[in-house]
């Protein structure tokens, strides 16, 4: 890549997610206290594909929680460009996430009263009311590119859940956020259609240049992540190349 390739925080390094020794104790300070992050460090480039994998309660969606904001840590600093987030009040960190974040779920959490475009809208519209024509004709572009264009004035609920998910990835791409989360997005999918799924995680990644952290326990999917974060009990374990993931991790229950 030439230098006039790479974008302007890539040339000063600035990452779009950085931890720094971030915990997260839950219920502390009673019986019931659990530490499920231990001083997790790590930086997010733009324009990155990750794969965070683990087993099952081993603090992948607890990790993603803070990465998206949508919890705050017990100690350590988390920052989503360059932007301290412990010390924000929370209207500061509802903005950051709305300007900044997608989201993906594994169950998409789509309106079923709602059409399709409405949906895929719905972002826009929490942060700026009633959208523009410039706004609409985005979110109808992504539609189109997620294959769905036929499908815009349709409620959600006559789509099949490989379709309910392409509604939730465009609707996570409206605000072109800088990063996308998305926690198990192909959990409820068969084979093919998980495929399919991250299919368009791939392409986004390229066409809209989003850093992606995408949690799977699918280890064919984050095989196709060129970078692999794996937790134990709370606990980076291993941080690098998908490739290079040692074989007693492959296996994923
Ligand atoms: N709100 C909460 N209050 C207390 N404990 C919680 C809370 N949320 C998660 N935990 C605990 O944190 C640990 C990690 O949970 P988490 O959901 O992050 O795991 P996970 O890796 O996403 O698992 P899975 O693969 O099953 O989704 C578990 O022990 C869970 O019980
Ligand atoms: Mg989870």
């Amino acid at each position: 890549m030439s230098n006039s390739q790479l974008t302007v925080s890539q040339i000063t390094g600035q990452a779009v997610l950085q931890l720094d020794k971030l915990n997260k104790i839950f219920n502390a300070d009673t019986p019931l206290q659990n530490h499920v992050l231990h001083d997790v460090s790590l930086r997010v480039c733009p324009s990155e594909l990750v794969a965070l994998v683990g087993t099952s309660g081993s603090g992948k969606s607890t990790l993603l929680n803070m990465m998206g904001l949508l919890d705050v840590s017990t100690s350590g600093e988390l920052r989503i460009q360059g932007h301290l987030i412990q010390g924000m009040s929370e209207q500061q960190r509802t903005q950051l996430r709305s300007e900044s974040i997608g989201f993906v779920f594994q169950f998409h959490h789509l309106i079923s009263a709602f059409s399709v475009l409405d949906n895929v809208l719905m972002p826009l519209m929490l942060r700026f009311g009633k959208p523009s024509k410039e706004q609409i004709e985005y979110a109808e572009h992504l539609l189109n590119e997620v294959g769905l264009s036929n499908y815009i004035a349709q409620s959600t609920s006559r789509l099949s859940g490989g379709q309910q998910q392409r509604v939730a990835i465009a609707r996570a791409l409206v605000t072109r956020p800088a990063l996308v989360l998305a926690d198990e997005p192909t959990g409820n999918l068969d084979t093919q259609t998980a495929d399919e799924v991250f299919a368009l995680f791939e392409r986004f990644n390229v066409e809209h240049q989003c850093a992606i952290v995408i949690v799977t326990h699918d280890p064919r999917l984050s095989a196709r992540c060129p970078r692999t974060i794996r937790l134990t009990d709370g606990r980076i374990v291993y941080d690098g190349p998908s490739a290079d993931l040692p074989s007693v991790f492959t296996v994923t229950p």
